[in-house]
Parts: structure tokens; sequence; C-alpha cells
């Protein structure tokens, strides 16, 4: 069965899943880069020298089974990325996902083939009619929602998402793009458990019953 998965999604104690101010050169805005200090340091991401214990144990479940992502427009680019016609993202010609990725905007364009097995395709859709038409090219695969923040939130809101992975990292960012918004009491509609692990991250999922 094709599940909807969101994996290593970091967000500050006062649930910010990302800081103010994303731009060109701040991505995560005045968050920087604390929100994954706890992800950089894994020898999933690091490789040789990377930690092995529990935060890389999860944070490799991030790839195996996805056949296909749904990512928003403010994680693909900077505030007006789409004004720039050459623009393909901030991660260069070989883009970690290896699988079609679905970007829901609503500045379409035409589809970019990266390297490595990328393709970006720009969809104006609601969060069904994207979860359909990217589990159709995920070809009985996971579908990741691969953020930010707003479409984790609109994917919850929607009930599609099958399990969630969030990591609850402590610090207090105060201002943002907060997850948990207008989600009162989801907690109710999944099995939930935590793991508190020496880097002072706490691992949270979220796991439909029966999937
Ligand atoms: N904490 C983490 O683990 C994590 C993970 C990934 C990303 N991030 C960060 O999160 C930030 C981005 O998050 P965000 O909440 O600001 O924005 P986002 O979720 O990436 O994107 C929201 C935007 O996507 C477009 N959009 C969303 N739903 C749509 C729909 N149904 N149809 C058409 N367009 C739609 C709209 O942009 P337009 O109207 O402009 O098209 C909307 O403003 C970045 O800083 C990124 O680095 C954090």
């Amino acid at each position: 069965m094709s599940r909807t998965r969101v994996n290593n999604f970091s967000i500050s104690l006062d649930g910010f899943g990302t800081g103010e101010g994303q731009s060109a050169e701040a991505p995560f805005g005045h968050a920087g880069d604390r929100l994954h200090q706890w992800m950089f340091a894994t020898h999933w991401w690091h490789g040789p020298g990377g930690s092995g214990g529990v935060d890389d144990a999860l944070a490799q479940r991030f790839e195996p089974g996805i056949g296909a992502e749904i990512m928003g427009a403010n994680k693909f680019g900077y505030p007006g990325w789409h004004e720039d016609p050459a623009w393909k993202g901030p991660w260069g010609p070989n883009p970690p996902f290896h699988t079609p990725v679905f970007v829901l905007t609503h500045h379409t364009r035409p589809s970019i083939e990266m390297e490595g097995g990328t393709t970006f395709h720009f969809i104006d859709a609601s969060p069904a009619e994207a979860l359909a038409t990217a589990r159709e090219a995920a070809r009985g695969q996971d579908v990741r929602i691969g953020g930010g923040p707003t479409v984790v939130r609109d994917f919850l809101a929607a009930g599609l998402v099958d399990h969630l992975h969030a990591v609850v990292v402590p610090i207090v960012l105060g201002r943002g793009v907060r997850l948990w918004d207008g989600l009162e009491g989801i907690d109710t509609q999944y099995e939930v458990e935590a793991t508190s692990t020496p880097s002072g991250v706490t691992h949270v999922t979220f796991t439909r019953p029966g999937v």
C-alpha cells in the first residue's frame, strides 16, 4: 500500500518549522541552520565521522520506499524565485530526491529534469489532487510530503498524512511559520510515540492506526 509520509521534519519547541525572513541567503530565515544541527551530525548526512545512534537510524528512513515528493513553493526557493526563469531550486544539479517532485505553486512553469532522477513538476492543485498525481508517479511506492510547514499543515488538515516523523529541537524561535496552527486534536487520529536522544532532540511519530 502506498502511504503518505513526512520524514525528518524539524520544529522548534514552540512549533516553528522555519524562521521569519526567508531569503536566498537565509532559506530558514532567522532560524539559520539551528533546526537541522541534529541531522547534520548524523552519519546519514555527514558520512564518515557522523553519529550512528538513534538520530541516524531515524534520519535514514527519509529515502527508502519513496517514489515521489510533494513540496511547497517556499521550500523550492526564496520569495520571488518564480521571477527567475533559470531558478532550479537550491540543491545544485543533482538534488537529493531522485524521484519526481511536485512543487505546489500558483506560478507554474514547465517541468525541469535534473541529474540523478529528480524531475521538478510545478502544479497548482488542491492537496488531494496533488497527492493523486504524485501517487500515480510513485508507482506504488510512498509519497513524501517534504515541507515546508505550510504544506505539511495543509496535508495534515486534509487528513492525507499516514505517517509523520517530526523532530522537536530544543530551541525557541518565537516567530516564523508554525506547523500545528489550526490542527487542534490532530494527535487523537494517530498512534503517537516519542523518543528523546542524547543530541537533545525528541523524535515524535504520528502513525495512522492500521497503516
Ligand atoms: N523544518 C523542516 O524540516 C523543513 C523542511 C522543509 C522545508 N523547510 C523550510 O520551510 C520553509 C518553507 O515553508 P513555508 O511554510 O514558508 O512554505 P511552503 O510550505 O514551502 O510553501 C507554501 C507556498 O506554496 C504554494 N502553495 C501551497 N499550497 C498550494 C496549493 N494547494 N496550490 C498552489 N500553490 C500552493 C504557495 O506559494 P505561491 O502562491 O507563491 O506559489 C504557498 O505560499 C523554507 O524556509 C524551508 O527551508 C523546513
